[in-house]
Order: structure tokens, then sequence, then C-alpha cells
């Protein structure tokens, strides 16, 4: 039988392969992750999306476009916290990358979701809000990590145990090569929409 101490240290190792790749627990035994502030950029990938920009519309709504589908939309640089603690925010590019931008996005605003109580399939469109306080009712900006590559939002079942989803969609507009980013609560079947990922890595261009 092995001595409390190595279990421990058997413990602690399993708790630093957690997303981040470093973690301790904190005093009411919760598993901490060592926070981590990075500038990014974000891309979804799906069926028939192949590593397509986030944006923000001069709505302030999330939207996914390839670069002849971006009129009207601003380029984003994002500064992610990746264990999810802080929001998640972003600037505009500089106008000169941008489309004809219109946004009245609010530097350092934060992304959110909508994972509404009201509803168990909520099927909302994500966006930016420059103040927590003015968020759409139901909005989440905060749980927002990174594993790998990868973007996942934690979905908090008891103070002691984190799952890690992804309910990150896309519909299509109708315009081609634009899609609005949508958070699906439930992941169930929607018109006219995919199941994507959002990555930090960029789509490695095929050459031919
Ligand atoms: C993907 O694109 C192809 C070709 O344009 C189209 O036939 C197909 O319906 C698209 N799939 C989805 C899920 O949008
Ligand atoms: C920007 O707006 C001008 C005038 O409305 C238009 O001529 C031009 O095509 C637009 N450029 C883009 C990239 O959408
Ligand atoms: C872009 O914005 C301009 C000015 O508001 C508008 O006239 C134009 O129709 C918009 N273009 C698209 C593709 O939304
Ligand atoms: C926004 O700016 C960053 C940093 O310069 C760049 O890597 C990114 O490609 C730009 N985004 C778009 C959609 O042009
Ligand atoms: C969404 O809301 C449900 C409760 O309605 C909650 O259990 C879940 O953790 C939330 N998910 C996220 C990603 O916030
Ligand atoms: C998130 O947690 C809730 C319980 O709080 C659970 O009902 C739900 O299935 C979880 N969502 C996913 C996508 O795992």
């Amino acid at each position: 039988m092995w001595p409390t101490a190595a279990l421990v240290g058997l413990l602690v190792a399993g708790a630093a392969a957690s997303p981040a790749g470093i973690a301790s627990k904190d005093h009411t035994g919760r598993v901490v992750r060592k926070r981590t502030t990075e500038t990014v950029q974000l891309y979804a990938y799906g069926t028939n999306i192949s590593g397509l920009p986030i944006y923000a519309g001069s709505d302030n709504l999330a939207y996914l476009a390839t670069r002849d589908a971006a009129t009207n939309l601003t380029a984003i640089t994002w500064t992610i916290d990746t264990t999810g603690v802080d929001a998640w925010t972003v600037t505009a590019n500089s106008t000169s990358t941008s489309t004809n931008a219109t946004s009245s996005l609010t530097s350092g605003s934060s992304f959110y979701i909508i994972n509404s109580s009201d509803s168990s399939d909520s099927f909302v469109q994500a966006g930016f809000v420059s103040d927590a306080s003015s968020a759409p009712t139901g909005a989440t900006t905060t749980g927002f990590v990174t594993y790998g590559s990868y973007v996942m939002v934690v979905n908090e079942t008891t103070a002691d145990q984190q799952t890690y989803v992804s309910e990150f969609w896309a519909t299509a507009s109708g315009t081609d090569g634009l899609w609005t980013l949508m958070w699906n609560k439930a992941g169930t079947v929607q018109d006219n929409s995919v199941p994507v990922t959002l990555k930090t890595t960029a789509p490695v261009a095929l050459t031919s």
C-alpha cells in the first residue's frame, strides 16, 4: 500500500493533465488552473466552413465570413484567459484590414454566449458587449477555456466537478459565405445550421 503523500502526488499529477496544463487545488479542494492571458485569432471549422475568422457585425453580434462576404463586418483580435475565470475580450483590427466596418464595437468588449435558463434548448447568436451589466438576459461572459487549440466552455455541474462542452453552431445567413455564430444549449439539430469547432489555430493553406 502506498503512503498518503504518494497518493496526493498522484492526484496533483492527474490535475496537471487538465486543459491549461497547470493546476492546483484551492482551499475548497476545487481544481484551480494557472491563469494565462494570450492574444489570439479564433477560427471556426465545420462542414463547408474551413477555418473562417469570427467577426463582429455592426449589431455587435458574432459572424463567420469568407473574405468576400465580410462587407460591413469588423475583424477582431482576441485577448483570452485560457482558464475561463476572466471574460474574453476583443478589439477591432485596424480599419485598413476591415471592409467598410461600421461596428460600434468598444475596444475591450467581452464575448458572450446565451445559455438561457428560461429555455432548455435556447439557440441564440453569440455577440460582444462593452459591459457585462448590459449583456442580454441569459448571457455568459466567463467560462471560456482552451483545451489545446480548441475553445471549450465550462459546464459546471457541481463545485468540484466540471465538464467542458462546445455547442457552437453556424447558421447560414442566406448570403454566400456568411454565417451567424450561435450557441446551441441543448445541441439539438437546427435548420440551415451546422456544428462548428472554434480553434486558436489558422487553417493551413493547401497548395496543389
Ligand atoms: C456544403 O456545400 C455543398 C456544395 O455547395 C452543398 O451541396 C452542401 O449542402 C453544403 N452542406 C452544408 C451542411 O451546408
Ligand atoms: C465600401 O463601401 C463603398 C461605398 O458604399 C463601396 O463602393 C465599396 O464596394 C465597399 N467596399 C467593400 C469591400 O465592401
Ligand atoms: C453595408 O453598409 C452600408 C451602409 O450602412 C449599406 O448600404 C450596405 O447595404 C451594407 N452592405 C451589406 C452587404 O450589408
Ligand atoms: C486581424 O488582425 C490580426 C493581427 O494583425 C491578423 O492576424 C488577422 O488575420 C486579422 N483578421 C482578419 C479577419 O483580417
Ligand atoms: C447552461 O445552463 C445549464 C442550466 O440551465 C447549466 O447546467 C450549464 O452548466 C450551463 N452551461 C454553460 C456552458 O454555461
Ligand atoms: C451540463 O451540465 C448539466 C447539469 O448541470 C447537464 O444536464 C448537461 O447535460 C451538461 N451539458 C453537456 C453538453 O454535457
